[in-house]
């Protein structure tokens, strides 16, 4: 174990070296100031753990050094050394965060305990911040990146993060996510990326119910110049384009099953070939693939290869809906005030604390996404520094309003007639912007796309 390293400052030159003779022996690391701006020199140029810090004190006194001491080292610990019976700048001592105390004239077990006290203390704290270190390690990385975190206390979430920093190390092992829509898959998936050897490479993130069959090799493999009409010049596929990192395939469930087989082929054998080329290239992919749908069901039912569901469900991480983590909205809730009320430059003095309790009776349909989106709402709305109960439009987006305002016909019972016309209103609203048109239904502008595809919008 590393020494542990400790400062002692005192004046008087007889006490300094006494103690630090003592503390030598005793095997630790020992530095001496007898000035405060010395013992400011050596804490700005070494790494200590403990201070041992008489009160009096030429320069400033003692008190003073602690605070300030505290003020830009806050983990390191102060061992103040008393006057006789100076009880009140003891006292204030402690309050400043001072670890422990003895007074002088000292026998040196005195200082030997309260060394041990501190130590013990010191150990155990950076263990704690170790573990804490650890935790946000991961979603650090992935906020930098992705501006979220994965925030979550809840067991499920818990071993979410669990399932993720082992999978993560395994390099080369596909990983399925499932979840409903909004739980944050995809969220999951830049974080895997992010916490595997592959970080410094291209994560490709590609949406399988956006791509037209008649494309689809030529999109996911490439193709040679003059294979086909259009194919006017040798174009790399996403295999290609994200060798070396991870192929993150968003919704494969809506992969048409016509394609599926090419697919669970370059899976198998890491190697593809452009269409109209005869050379097969090796790529080193891991892929990530994630879907809102029940593939094992689907491929009973012959809409999902069973072959290319066991190929990628080696390791399953599943995202459970918010309703059945309700502990993680409070959370959430204050995560998303804090992110938002920066984004949109408006500080949030006062949280009605009604909210946190009605939010946690809502079921959130839109899961993660939809509370969100709530909070971005109500920030927008909200007045004076304060976020009230009213600025929440809990369960009723403006979309629903919208339809409890439309005259009652007998087109309003037809789902589908309904559903294109939310989409129409949501893109009109978003003046065409899909991601905001998605945001407004609470979908993911996949399911939009989707959608818009299947109305032909
Ligand atoms: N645990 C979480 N902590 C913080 N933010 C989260 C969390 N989970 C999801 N989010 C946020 O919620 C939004 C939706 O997440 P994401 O896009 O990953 O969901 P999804 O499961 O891929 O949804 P869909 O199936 O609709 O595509 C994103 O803005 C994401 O950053
Ligand atoms: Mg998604």
């Amino acid at each position: 174990m590393e020494k542990v390293r400790i400062l002692v400052v005192d004046d008087e030159q007889r006490v300094r070296d006494e103690i630090a003779e003592f503390l030598t022996r005793n095997k630790f690391q020992v530095f001496k100031a007898g000035l405060p701006s010395e013992a400011f020199n050596i804490l700005s140029a070494n790494k200590i753990d403990i201070v041992i810090l008489d009160i009096k004190l030429p320069e400033m006194d003692g008190l003073t050094v602690l605070k300030k001491i505290k003020e830009s080292y806050p983990g390191l610990e102060v061992i103040m050394i008393s006057g006789h019976g100076d009880m009140n700048s003891v006292i204030e001592a402690m309050r400043n965060g001072a670890a422990d105390f003895f007074p002088k004239p000292f026998r040196l077990m005195d200082i030997n305990m309260a060394i041990q006290r501190t130590t013990r203390y010191i150990n155990l704290h950076s263990k704690y911040k170790e573990l804490e270190k650890k935790f946000s390690l991961i979603s650090n990385e992935i906020q930098k990146q992705i501006g979220h975190q994965l925030i979550g206390k809840s067991k499920a979430m818990k071993s979410v993060i669990n399932m993720m920093s082992k999978v993560s190390s395994v390099e080369n092992t596909t990983v399925l996510i499932t979840g409903e829509s909004g739980t944050g898959k995809e969220l999951v998936a830049r974080g895997l990326h992010l916490m595997s050897k592959r970080n410094k490479q291209y994560f490709h993130s590609v949406n399988c119910s956006a791509i037209t069959e008649t494309l689809f090799e030529s999109e996911f493999f490439g193709h040679k110049k003059g294979s086909f009409t259009g194919a006017i010049e040798n174009k790399a596929g996403w295999f290609e384009i994200a060798n070396k990192g991870t192929l993150f395939l968003d919704e494969i469930g809506d992969m048409p099953l016509s394609q599926q087989a090419k697919v669970l082929r370059a899976l198998e054998e890491r190697k593809v070939s452009r269409v109209g080329a005869h050379d097969k290239i090796v790529v080193d992919v891991r892929v990530i693939a994630a879907s809102n749908q029940e593939l094992e069901k689907m491929s009973y039912e012959k809409k999902f290869r069973l072959d290319l569901y066991h190929r990628i469900s080696s390791f399953i991480i599943h995202l459970p809906p918010l309703r059945e983590r309700k502990e993680d909205i409070p959370l959430l809730l204050n995560y998303f005030i804090d992110h938002y009320s920066k984004k949109l430059n408006k500080p949030i003095k006062k949280v009605d604390p009604l909210i946190a309790k009605e939010l946690v009776k809502y079921p959130f349909p839109g899961n993660v996404r939809e509370i969100r989106n709530m909070v971005e709402r109500a920030i927008i709305i909200s007045e004076n520094d304060i976020l009230k109960l009213e600025d929440f439009q809990i369960g009723k987006t403006d979309i629903f309003d919208n339809i409890n305002n439309m005259p009652e016909s007998e087109e309003i019972w037809d789902l589908e007639v309904s559903e294109k016309r939310l989409i129409k209103k949501a893109l009109e609203r978003g003046n065409n912007n899909k991601s905001k048109a998605a945001d407004f239904l609470n979908i993911s502008w996949q399911s939009l796309d989707r959608r818009m595809k299947k109305f032909n919008l």
